[in-house]
């Protein structure tokens, strides 16, 4: 059977949602509907006005289903936020019964105890990933599911985040009648995408730079070591070109868009709309330029000040991959890659078995919503989208068995009051 998903993906200028249909053998994805509005009532990963924010998600969603021509709830949610907080960290435990093969159990047993390594106050785990078992501290495995060990530790990645922002979100989304199933740190969705599993055993960074937040995540020896959320974004670029120009910031946003060019050496002159009246002036492209470049250089020097704090000492030769709609800068990796010579950059493409219209899977603004369709799919073991989708303990939601129980009240309760 056939399973559909809802992708809405909340990002601070557009919130992006897809419908995708996961093909009976769970090995394709059809994108059925796939629209785009401007963001009200959030800003830098918080809800700011609940009201606006639930209007921009539904204008969203609408669209979409009208795009699909089917309407489906069952959704996975994906945000970024600068509050979320990484760490690599370890859990063990011994068995009793040794002669049986280890079971799922034992898996969410050494998971829980990487957990509690953890004293999180008004924090909730959003994401544990786990990067390698050792059986009697001797075997490193990835899947020790059916192996034979009396002792099992687990190094995982774990991401938290504080619990008001991920209830506010979920409340949102249940209040506008959708079941939210999964919610995503954007560069986890992206990064199923984008990254295929060479990349990531050599050593990649992938980098989603939004308007408001640089999106981090490190892949090393094949598993996931390291994420974080930075600011500020494509936004710096749009305020500081507005500053300088002194025009509107819808102005300097067409600009930057339309005619900014990092690798253009160009001495021609613009028309641009002044501010706060009707007249327009004329500026240099040059100088654009300029300014654009530096803030992509400052924007850059967030991200290897990030790395370097992480203490790895392997080499990265995949280099940075990058997506989100700052990536459409022209001239980006060209100019980055003639300035820091020994790093490689590059535009991210998706990877993953995803049917839809070339350049609607080509553009880097949908590689987080494309990402959420492809991490639900791979989460749904079977046919109950729901449940296995919380159960999954390599990329399992926030939602505790007493958030999942509050939060079928709810829908039963929106459904009875509206249908
Ligand atoms: N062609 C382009 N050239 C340069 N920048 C662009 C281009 N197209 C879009 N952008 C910039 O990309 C940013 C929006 O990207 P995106 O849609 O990925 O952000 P978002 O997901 O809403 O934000 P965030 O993830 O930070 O919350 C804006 O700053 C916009 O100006
Ligand atoms: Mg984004």
């Amino acid at each position: 059977m056939e399973k559909n998903i809802l992708a809405i993906d909340i990002g601070t200028k557009h919130i992006t949602v897809a419908i995708g249909s996961v093909d009976e053998n769970n090995a394709q994805i059809n994108l059925m509907g796939i629209a785009s509005t401007i963001t009200k009532g959030y800003q830098n990963g918080v809800v700011i006005h609940l009201e606006n924010f639930m209007n921009s998600i539904k204008n969203a969603v609408d669209r979409a289903q009208t795009d699909a021509g089917i309407t489906e709830t069952n959704a996975v949610i994906g945000f970024s936020s600068p509050e979320i907080y990484s760490i690599n960290t370890q859990g063990v435990i011994n068995r009793i019964k040794a002669n049986q093969e280890i079971s799922e159990n034992d898996i969410q047993n050494v998971l829980d105890s990487a957990k509690s390594s953890l004293h999180l106050i008004d924090r909730e785990i959003l994401h544990i990933f786990p990067q390698k078992f050792i059986l009697d501290d001797q075997i490193e495995v990835t899947e020790p599911i059916g192996m034979l060990a009396k002792k099992i530790s687990v190094n995982a990645h774990i991401i938290t985040c504080p619990s008001s922002l991920l209830h506010n979100l979920q409340r949102a989304i249940i209040k506008l009648g959708y079941n939210p199933t999964a919610l995503v740190l954007n560069q986890i969705a992206a990064s199923s995408v984008l990254l295929t599993k060479d990349q990531k055993k050599l050593g990649v960074i992938l980098v989603d730079i939004g308007a408001s937040t640089i999106n981090i995540a490190l892949f090393i020896q094949g598993y996931i070591w390291h994420t974080s959320v930075k600011i500020p974004a494509g936004n710096i670029i749009t305020r500081d070109l507005a500053v300088n120009f002194r025009i509107p910031f819808a102005e300097a946003e067409r600009l930057k868009e339309k005619e900014c060019n990092l690798i253009n050496n160009d001495e021609s002159v613009l028309k641009v709309k002044a501010l706060g009246s009707r007249q327009e002036k004329l500026i240099k492209l040059a100088d654009l330029n300029n300014i654009c470049r530096a803030r992509i250089k400052e924007i850059i020097d967030i991200i290897v000040i990030d790395i370097i704090n992480t203490n790895i000492n392997e080499s990265i030769p995949v280099g940075i991959v990058f997506c989100g709609g700052t990536a459409k800068l022209k001239g980006l990796c060209e100019y980055l890659s003639s300035v820091i010579k020994t790093t490689p950059f590059n535009i991210g493409h998706i990877n993953a078995n995803i049917k839809g219209r070339k350049e609607v899977i080509n553009n880097p603004n949908n590689a987080a919503v494309l990402g959420l369709l492809e991490y639900a799919k791979n989460n749904i073991k079977s046919n109950d989208f729901t449940s296995k989708i919380f159960n999954n303990y390599s990329e399992f939601s926030i939602f505790n068995d007493e958030v999942k129980y509050k939060i079928k009240n709810v829908i039963t309760n929106i459904k009875e009051k509206f249908f």
